[in-house]
């Protein structure tokens, strides 16, 4: 027997449910420090999007970093500044891309709350400041847990 709804009824029900469809669940991703700039991310598997901010963090004060994330599912936002944010300096990040094709398969730059596919085959993922002196990447990993983890590597160069 089918329910008789009338049509605003059914597209708000749709709405709603597209709704909670799109806006997921996020999370603060832990960060275990291993080495001065090195650590290990992880969050939980219920959450769909985490972030790392490196803001006012050990890891703001470094030039190289290394962050092994581990059971990587879902996605990781990495909000990067180095010390060149601190003296307003414009930079490059330089990125092990063959590390990181190896467990995402997207990285999507983020900029004003606009994400913009930066994915590339290349060696090296090169990404520049912001206005912010910041590098905020989304890393997109597998919906099901693929591989133990993944190496996310950086160098920091002035401009
Ligand atoms: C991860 O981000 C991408 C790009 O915004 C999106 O298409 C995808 O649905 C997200 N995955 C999850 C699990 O939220
Ligand atoms: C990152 O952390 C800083 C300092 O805690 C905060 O001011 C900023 O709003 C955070 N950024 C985001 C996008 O959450």
């Amino acid at each position: 027997m089918l329910f008789s709804l009338s049509s605003p009824v059914l597209l708000l029900l749709i709405f709603v449910l597209i709704i909670e469809s799109s806006t997921g669940n996020s999370c603060k991703g832990q960060v275990d420090q291993i080495d001065t700039c090195k650590a290990v991310v992880q969050f939980p598997g219920d959450c769909d999007t985490a972030t790392v901010n490196l803001t006012d963090t050990d890891y703001a004060k470094c030039n190289s970093a290394n962050f092994f994330w581990s059971y990587p599912v879902h996605n990781l936002t990495l909000i990067i500044q180095t010390p060149f944010t601190a003296q307003k300096q414009p930079y490059t990040t330089y990125f092990d891309n063959e590390q990181i094709v190896s467990g995402i398969s997207h990285v999507y730059r983020i900029f004003n709350n606009q994400e913009t596919d930066v994915t590339t085959k290349d060696k090296t993922l090169i990404q520049y400041s912001d206005a912010n002196y910041q590098v905020v990447l989304k890393f997109q990993g597998p919906d099901h847990l693929q591989r133990y983890g993944v190496n996310i590597n950086y160098d920091a160069v002035s401009m």
